[in-house]
């Protein structure tokens, strides 16, 4: 794509605002300069600038700051958000950033746990994706061409409007951006039946550091695998993704049973270790742990909740339950059916609204906390009950009160696709997963470092318990604790102590693809894949 050149196109309007620039007074007004010239629609592209001084300026910002810890005063802020319309924006802005030498930040969802799409330490851009969010289904094709600033909500809900039969394999919390979560892998409601996210994309838009828009043919198969999974940020920007949709009952059915400590939760969960990951690839069998006041005597215990959601109907969910984990005693009051993407609003916790909700992209939940730390591990080994006990001790921490923690049945469709057909390596040999959050409220967060330094604390309990040589992490459960890039050079065998344990051996394939397509390292953050030096 060849920007244009001339300056003598542009309206007056343009030129009026950027006399209001002066030449050379600091990078980011170079920079406004520099992005008015090299749009070939500078009109347009002013509608989407939003520096320091526009009134909207915070509004956009803090629109998708879903973890308030990065909503403080002293974070770090962008000097211009860029809000694209239209591909030539990008391409002026890539332009513009490289040459003035501000940081792009990308950003979709902004669901990245440690901020990374809206936060930087040096001077940067927010390129900010809101506008770029169509989403256009084929039911005949059963596939959906989708931008990347979309939510998932979008997605379900477009999805939904033509094809109650149709879903896609996507995450759960339905404000998330596809642009992140794809770019990361991507794992939801359907993931043991049919795979990630990025196990379901079959092409791209992307744009390069040199302003090239490239699809799976032109920018070829390595790149194409790489950004399926690699991590986002990393390579340039994914501007949409072509996804394949796969097929859902028409009833679906979900279900959860709760015990306490006191109700043997421990004596089911070592069951549970061993029987979920080979339940039917049509669950998702999960076991989520809170501490609670037990309403007996108030002490506190553990509340254990068995839940999953299941491909058919409550008959047919029961006699496998019946066979093959007794113990749990599911009974059809435990159950509810629906549809999948009423499904969707359950798992939101938000059974009965309407679907309309999906659609609203700076939607929160009224309640739970907004300040929270994040960390991830696989599981290859039974959890002994020692180990468990330890858990829930950690659990009973006072900086634990509202703490989450949820165990995520591998098994199904994950087992069986091979671990370097897309960067997301943690398939076969993985009974399940652990998702730790500490979370907090806003009038605690002058102690945020105290439930940071909780959740630092069981992630060290646990370690003899977990994956090891590389202790497994999730790539979009970004967690910075696990190491991050210098802000200037960056080397390779620094960054591969967090990227093996997101990517393992895939990782040197994703330098290699970052090598070739971004050799200068323009498109970088904390935790971005680096080129070889
Ligand atoms: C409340 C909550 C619930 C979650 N639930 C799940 C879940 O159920 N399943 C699951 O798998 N994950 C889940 N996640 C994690 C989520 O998948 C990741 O945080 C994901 O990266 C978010 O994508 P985003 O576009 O919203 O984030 P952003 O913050 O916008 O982006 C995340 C990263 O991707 C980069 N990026 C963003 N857009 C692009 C683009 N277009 N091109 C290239 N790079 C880009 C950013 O620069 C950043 O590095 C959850 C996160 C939160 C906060
Ligand atoms: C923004 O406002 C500051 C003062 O608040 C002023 O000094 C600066 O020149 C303004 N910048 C632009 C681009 O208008
Ligand atoms: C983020 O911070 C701003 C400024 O302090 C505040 O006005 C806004 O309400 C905060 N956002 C949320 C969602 O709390
Ligand atoms: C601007 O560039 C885009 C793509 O780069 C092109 O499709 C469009 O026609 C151009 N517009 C003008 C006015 O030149
Ligand atoms: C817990 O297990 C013990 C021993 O296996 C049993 O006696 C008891 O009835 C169980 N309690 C509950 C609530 O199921
Ligand atoms: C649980 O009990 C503790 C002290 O006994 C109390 O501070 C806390 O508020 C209680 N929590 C709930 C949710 O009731
Ligand atoms: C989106 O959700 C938020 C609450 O989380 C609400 O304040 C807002 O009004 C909603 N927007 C729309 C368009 O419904």
């Amino acid at each position: 794509m060849k920007f244009l050149q001339s300056s003598m196109l542009l309206p007056p309007l343009v030129l009026a605002a950027l006399l209001s620039f002066p030449m050379g007074a600091s990078p980011h007004k170079d920079f406004l300069q520099c992005i008015s010239l090299r749009s070939n629609d500078s009109t347009s592209i002013s509608n989407v600038i939003y520096t320091r001084n526009n009134s909207f300026y915070s509004f956009v910002l803090e629109s998708t700051i879903r973890n308030l810890r990065f909503n403080s005063t002293d974070t770090p802020k962008p000097l211009v958000i860029i809000t694209p319309s239209r591909t030539s924006h990008f391409q002026a802005t890539i332009y513009c950033a490289r040459k003035h030498g501000l940081q792009i930040r990308t950003r979709s969802g902004g669901h990245d746990y440690e901020g990374l799409s809206y936060v930087a330490r040096v001077p940067f851009v927010v390129v900010d994706l809101v506008n770029f969010r169509s989403v256009d289904v084929d039911v005949e094709n059963r596939v959906a061409w989708v931008q990347a600033g979309a939510i998932l909500g979008e997605v379900y809900y477009r999805i939904a409007e033509k094809s109650r039969t149709l879903g896609f394999a996507g995450g759960i919390y339905f404000t998330i951006g596809v642009g992140g979560h794809i770019s990361g892998g991507g794992f939801g409601l359907l993931f043991r039946k049919y795979g990630l996210a990025c196990d379901n994309v079959i092409d791209a838009q992307f744009i390069d550091v040199n302003g090239r828009i490239l699809d799976r043919k032109s920018m070829g198969e390595d790149l194409f695998w790489a950004i399926r999974g690699g991590g986002g940020g990393s390579f340039g920007i994914v501007l949409a993704w072509k996804l394949a949709l796969v097929p859902v009952p028409a009833t679906v059915t979900a279900f959860s049973i709760s015990r306490t400590l006191e109700q043997n939760a421990t004596q089911l969960i070592l069951q549970w270790q061993d029987i979920a990951y080979q339940l039917p690839d049509e669950m998702n069998p999960d076991v989520t742990m809170v501490s609670i006041n037990s309403t007996q005597d108030g002490r506190k215990t553990i509340l254990v909740s068995f839940s999953s959601l299941f491909l058919g109907t409550i008959d047919e969910l029961l006699p496998i339950m019946q066979q093959r984990f007794p113990e749990l005693g599911l009974s059809r009051q435990d159950c509810i059916e629906m549809s999948w993407i009423e499904s969707v609003l359950y798992y939101n916790q938000l059974q009965n609204q309407p679907l309309e909700i999906l659609l609203n992209r700076t939607f929160r939940t009224p309640s739970g906390g907004q300040y929270y730390k994040i960390k991830s591990d696989y599981v290859k080994e039974p959890i002994s009950e020692t180990g468990l006990n330890g858990l829930f001790s950690r659990l009973s921490d006072e900086e634990a009160s509202s703490a989450v923690i949820i165990f995520m049945a591998y098994g199904g469709i994950m087992g069986r696709i091979p671990e370097d057909a897309t960067p997301y390596p943690h398939r076969a040999g993985n009974l399940y997963k652990i998702y730790y959050n500490v979370n907090w409220q806003e009038q605690d967060n002058v102690n945020s470092q105290k439930y940071i330094d909780w959740s630092r604390r069981v992630y060290n309990d646990m370690t003899p318990f977990v994956s090891k040589s590389p202790r497994e992490a999730y790539a979009n459960y970004r967690d910075l604790d696990l190491g991050s890039n210098n802000v200037g050079i960056t080397s390779y065998t620094q960054a591969s102590i967090w990227g093996r344990k997101y990517f393992k051996n895939n990782f040197d394939r994703l330098v290699q693809v970052k090598t070739k397509i971004d050799p200068e390292n323009f498109f970088k953050h904390e935790q971005s894949v680096p080129p070889f030096l």
